[in-house]
């Protein structure tokens, strides 16, 4: 059970509106009760902070706002303590536009080294003024930005994200030494960014296509899920394994056929699931996806990894309370907002916990799910920061939504997150989620977690190895009701009608069970 945590917006140690290392040290206690395994940072490193820390200037320094390297190893050490191992967040896809490196390219000549390790190129037609190919940022926009004697260079994401060229050596050279930097700094690996790019096609042909409207074959687009990627996974594989018991995680948005092959033993460890994540409720679909998703980690000799929510999506609380066929990250603006039934998403996302907690494999729960958080969808347009809103010309909002500083407290200039403010701002629901205010009901989603933390935990440590094979038991076609080999049962209702439970006792339910019946967007453990 790995929880991430989003560094900006989970505790704030100094009072300055920002969360830090401080703060996280500080709330160690409360992630150690919760029950996990370990955390996975969100970039801590030195960044101008135009991507939230995705744009980073240098490796192996912690951005000031947050605290210092020392305090970094600190933090590490306390976690162990703890019990908690830290995954770090390694971006190897491209490096801010303030790094040193990029500084000298833009200070060198046109076909200089320094350019060499960035994608710089003239560009087409007429004085070179149009850009070198089609390729369209994942922001929105053209992938190029001109620099000032005229070359071009290439940013899948934000114009101050430029791409390193993977076919440097320097590159490959850089990213082995950071990683054992912080290896040797007692980090238990890394959560690889987008590790379905990096490597680009030689010749840089158009795409052809717009990449970004989710049809297509990923594959095909000449920058994303490249064969020549692996390659890199395995050097990566292999400076993990010059140490004891590390791993990576990679964040491939890639075609689920294709996700095995970043999972080979010499490759990634993990493979972030994200089918799930991005399915509608609906009983059908997330069976399919669970049971494609066992089969393809146990074809491979990994495990599955479930993910509902991260800082890059709308939080499923709120995602599971609108109808089916809207586009979450799009009715953040355009709405209708009175479509949003926000007590059922609540009720979908406490289900939707018990039900991925009860898989086999890995679960990854991003900060503030425990509490059942929903999305601040209500954030006002002069306060986003995120590079979306500007690079789509304000056509989508973005993800600022769902990094909203955590409430601990139901009261206060920023519910506990700091003794200042919050950098965004927190939705009046806010304070009635805080986690102090959920210590103390016993039906609230924070001990809903803990508990099934704890008895996950239990039965994992005193029962037989999970074999990695759910058998669906047949409830009906809108129940997800499965028996794991040690005999846990669990049971979703995804339908509009209640269900007879079968036999057993009841361990956990994520709502009020009547007589042996589950309403509606429950579900339960049964022993
Ligand atoms: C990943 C991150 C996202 C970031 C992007 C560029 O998708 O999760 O937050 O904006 O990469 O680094």
């Amino acid at each position: 059970m790995v929880y991430q945590i989003y560094v900006r917006s989970f505790a704030d140690g100094n009072g300055d509106g920002t969360g830090d290392i401080a703060g996280m040290r500080s709330r160690l206690g409360y992630l150690r009760d919760l029950g996990i395994d370990a955390v996975w940072i969100n970039p801590w490193y030195r960044s101008p902070l135009h991507d939230g820390g995705y744009d980073v200037a240098d490796y192996r320094e912690i951005n000031d706002q947050f605290g210092t390297t020392a305090e970094a190893e600190a933090f590490i050490a306390d976690a162990a303590d703890h019990g908690i191992r830290v995954l770090l967040d390694l971006v190897p896809n491209h490096t801010s536009a303030d790094h040193v490196w990029f500084v000298e390219a833009l200070a060198s000549a046109r076909d200089s080294d320094a350019r060499a390790r960035y994608h710089f190129l003239d560009g087409r037609g007429p004085d070179g003024a149009e850009p070198p190919n089609d390729w369209q940022s994942v922001f929105g926009g053209s992938a190029w930005s001109r620099v000032a004697d005229g070359q071009w260079y290439l940013h899948l994401f934000d114009e101050s994200q430029p791409d390193v060229n993977w076919d440097h050596p320097d590159v490959a050279d850089e990213f082995d030494a950071v990683m054992r930097f912080w290896l040797d700094r007692g980090a238990a690996g890394f959560r690889i960014d987008v590790a379905h790019s990096l490597t680009k096609a030689p010749g840089y042909p158009d795409a052809g296509l717009d990449v970004n409207d989710g049809k297509g074959t990923l594959h095909a687009v000449p920058y994303l899920d490249r064969d020549d990627l692996h390659p890199i996974a395995r050097r990566w594989r292999r400076v993990l394994d010059e140490y004891d018991d590390r791993m990576m995680v990679a964040e491939a948005w890639v075609a689920a056929e294709r996700r095995p092959l970043y999972l080979r033993p010499d490759e990634y460890h993990q493979a972030f699931d994200f089918d799930l994540l991005s399915a509608p409720w609906d009983a059908t679909q997330f069976r399919g996806i669970i049971d494609d998703s066992l089969r393809a980690a146990d074809a491979v000799g990994s495990n599955s990894t479930w993910v509902l929510s991260n800082h890059d999506v709308v939080r499923h609380a709120t995602r599971y309370g609108l109808p089916p066929g809207i586009e979450p990250a799009l009715w953040l603006l355009d709405g209708p907002h009175d479509l949003l039934e926000a007590e059922r998403g609540a009720r979908r996302a406490r289900a939707a916990a018990l039900l991925t907690l009860a898989l086999p494999g890995s679960m990854y729960v991003y900060q503030g799910d425990e509490l059942g958080l929903p999305e601040a969808w209500e954030l006002p347009l002069d306060v986003l920061q995120d590079p979306i809103w500007h690079d789509s010309d304000h056509t989508v909002k973005g993800r600022d939504g769902c990094r909203v500083p955590i409430p601990w407290e139901s009261t206060g200039p920023s519910l506990g997150f700091g003794e200042g403010g919050a950098w965004l701002p927190q939705p009046p629901t806010f304070a009635g989620l805080a986690a102090s205010v959920q210590e103390t009901d016993p039906n609230s989603t924070l001990l809903l977690y803990r508990r099934a933390l704890e008895l996950r935990r239990e039965r994992l440590r005193s029962g037989p190895d999970l074999d990695g094979v759910v058998v669906w038991l047949d409830l009906g076609a809108d129940v997800l009701a499965f028996e794991r080999s040690d005999g846990l049962r669990c049971v979703a209702n995804m339908g509009d009608e209640s269900v007879t439970l079968p036999k057993g006792e009841v361990l956990l339910a994520s709502g009020p069970i009547v007589g042996h019946h589950l309403p509606p967007d429950a579900a339960v453990w049964l022993g």
